[in-house]
């Protein structure tokens, strides 16, 4: 059958065994993060369309042309999120957060939306989980980010990516290296890209995040941030890197990682994969010392990053195949008498935590056995006319067929045997 109606594009479902990965992803950022100190902030999904461009930068791809923005019905313009890092700050400020002790450390979850041209990885509407840390401008806590994403992609199961670290200096030396890097540019402006010559005009540094191997090649020897870091920043970049050494969080400097987003300042971070294509960052951050002040707040730095849901869970996807849940057990009501009877049986072991599936019609026993052994249930229950009358359970466990009776009342003797793993 044809489906009349399809998701839009960039837009998907996610559905069983998929969502497995994803709420793997899901427990292990929450475990991990919390245990680094991480509290959970929910924020909307709809914003002033001001918080972005103000954050992000009025000449980013986000900005110019990916945002989805619409006026509600007072006139106001709205923006569904493009990333998290800018709300954090506005609720950060608007709850006047920065008042509690430092640091002030929180994580989020949930869809982004940005208008790309949808391809593998990269959607309309994918999802993030990030974390932001306020109040610290000390390299230990950036470093220490790094450690907790570490020690978050081992616990999803992804031990062997690539780190790479750069930092984009600050307000102070910025300035004369985007001087430098223009007058390079423009010596062979001939030889980039139409989108690189708009850069070169509204947002340089982006020159050198261009992919188009003519723009690459032009670039290749253009001056570098780290040969214009002011002390202050080499510093910063230094003892960062020394710290990442100590917690044996191996990485990489590649001098020219920029992001696109333009409110970071000094450190900036990503993590990659060989094994997506194209679209190959799983997590991406860094420090944005002055976004606080510019979005209205107190001057308060910041480090974060965010994890992009999709691409982890394509990387898992293989191995989460397996792991569908299974019914612990599978209560077969043969009549309605019976399934009166298995109603308090099925809430109470469900109560303990046993996963417990009944069956909605009554066809007969075979039939339903056949279907809690698809189901992959390891035990079924059977309750008929006799065993009501009897006051019983009769139990077989599927895997050898042994079976059994128990007191329709006695749970504990139910949780013993489906507990007691196949002896
Ligand atoms: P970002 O690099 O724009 O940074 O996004 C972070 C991650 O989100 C990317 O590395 C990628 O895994 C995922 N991602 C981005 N766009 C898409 C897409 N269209 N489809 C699928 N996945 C995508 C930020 O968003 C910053 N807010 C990170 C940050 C937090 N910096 C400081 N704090």
């Amino acid at each position: 059958m044809k489906e009349k109606y399809r998701a839009p594009k960039g837009f998907q479902d996610i559905i069983p065994p998929d969502s497995l990965a994803w709420q793997h992803i899901d427990d292990c950022a929450r475990g991990t993060f919390h245990r680094y100190g991480y509290d959970e902030i929910r924020i909307p999904v709809v914003e002033h369309t001001e918080i972005f461009s103000r954050s992000i930068g009025e000449s980013t791809d986000i900005v110019e042309k990916e945002m989805y923005t619409f006026e509600d019905r007072a006139g106001r313009s709205l923006t569904l999120r493009p990333e998290g890092t800018a709300p954090m700050v506005r609720c950060y400020i608007q709850h006047g957060l920065h008042t509690e002790s430092s640091p002030q450390k929180y994580y989020y979850s949930g869809p982004m939306f940005r208008y790309e041209r949808p391809q593998k990885g990269r959607f309309r509407q994918f999802y993030q989980i990030g974390a932001e840390a306020f109040g610290i401008d000390d390299p230990y806590i950036d470093a220490e980010m790094m450690s907790m994403i570490r020690d978050f992609l081992y616990c999803v199961g992804l031990g062997s990516l690539t780190y790479e670290v750069n930092s984009i200096g600050c307000v102070k030396c910025r300035p004369d290296y985007k001087k430098a890097l223009h007058d390079h540019v423009y010596s062979r402006i001939d030889r980039y890209c139409d989108d690189c010559k708009r850069r070169y005009e509204t947002n340089i540094m982006r020159v050198l995040d261009c992919k188009v191997p003519g723009c690459v090649e032009a670039s290749g020897d253009a001056p570098l941030i780290r040969d214009f870091l002011c002390e202050g920043c080499k510093e910063h970049f230094n003892s960062f890197r020394d710290y990442l050494g100590l917690m044996g969080v191996e990485h990489s400097v590649n001098p020219r990682i920029v992001r696109g987003l333009d409110y970071y300042t000094r450190t900036i971070f990503e993590i990659t994969t060989t094994e997506l294509g194209s679209q190959n960052a799983v997590v991406a951050g860094g420090r944005y010392d002055k976004l606080v002040e510019d979005l209205g707040g107190p001057p308060v730095p910041g480090v974060g990053f965010a994890l992009g849901m999709e691409r982890l869970a394509e990387l898992i996807s293989g191995k989460m195949s397996n792991k569908m849940p299974v019914p612990d057990l599978f209560i077969i009501c043969m009549n309605e008498d019976a399934r009166k009877a298995g109603v308090a049986v099925a809430h109470e072991l469900r109560e303990r935590g046993l996963r417990c599936e009944t069956n909605y019609t009554y066809a007969s026993l075979s039939k339903q056995v056949k279907r809690a052994d698809k189901a992959g249930a390891r035990y079924v229950f059977v309750i008929g006319t006799d065993e009501v009358q009897r006051g019983i359970v009769k139990f077989k466990r599927l895997s050898d067929a042994k079976e059994g009776e128990i007191a329709l009342d006695d749970h504990e003797s139910m949780i013993k045997i489906i507990s007691d793993n196949g002896s």
